[in-house]
């Protein structure tokens, strides 16, 4: 286990979780997920969700357990969805509370939509000391969905200084073959 690099993620229906459990998975790092205690799911859950995205207005969030404190990390890779152009309230409770404990810190964003949101990113950077190290805006299930997870995953690996393992059940040449004209 590499405890170099730390994971930690909010998803809401499963595709951030997903993304970030392949990164966590080549990265050989720990994976912690974020929750808080407002009701997200449904057509009520979702609203609120876009609300609380749109006023910046944040719960609560579950306490996290990391090996070491979260500055000691030589990269904390935080995965969040786009909620109304924004980052979820989930990710930004969490930011609020633990941001400026962190050192270096890199970002994966999901979306719906083809837009890549990079806007998303400097208002996450607001809650940190100073600016983030890497970035990479992923619509799950887009053609080139693997191609810019791996150039994320070889930039964390290059700045971390480690190896990366293969994901199970990818073809290795996949990586070449989604190249996605941004
Ligand atoms: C309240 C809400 C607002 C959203 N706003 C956007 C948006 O502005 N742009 C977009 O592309 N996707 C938007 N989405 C879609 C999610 O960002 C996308 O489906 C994401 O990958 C879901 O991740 P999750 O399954 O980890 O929750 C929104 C979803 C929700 C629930």
């Amino acid at each position: 286990m590499n405890n170099d690099i730390l994971c930690i993620y909010y998803s809401r229906t499963g595709k951030t979780r997903k993304v970030m459990e392949e990164i966590a998975t080549a990265l050989d790092c720990p994976l912690l997920e974020l929750h808080d205690h407002a009701h997200r799911s449904g057509a009520m859950g979702w609203l609120r969700c876009g609300l609380d995205a749109m006023r910046k207005k944040t719960n609560a969030i579950n306490r996290i357990e990391t090996e070491q404190l979260l500055w000691k990390y030589k990269l904390v890779i935080l995965g969040t969805p786009v909620w109304a152009g924004r980052c979820s309230s989930v990710m930004r409770a969490f930011l609020k509370r633990r941001g400026l404990e962190l050192d270096e810190v890199a970002y994966v964003i999901t979306h719906s939509s083809d837009e890549p949101y990079r806007e998303v990113f400097d208002q996450m950077d607001t809650y940190l000391e100073s600016p983030h190290v890497a970035e990479v805006s992923l619509r799950p299930g887009s053609a080139g969905y693997i191609f810019w997870r791996d150039q994320f995953l070889k930039t964390c690996a290059d700045f971390a200084g480690c190896k990366l393992l293969p994901i199970p059940g990818e073809d290795e040449s996949n990586a070449s073959e989604n190249k996605e004209t941004e």
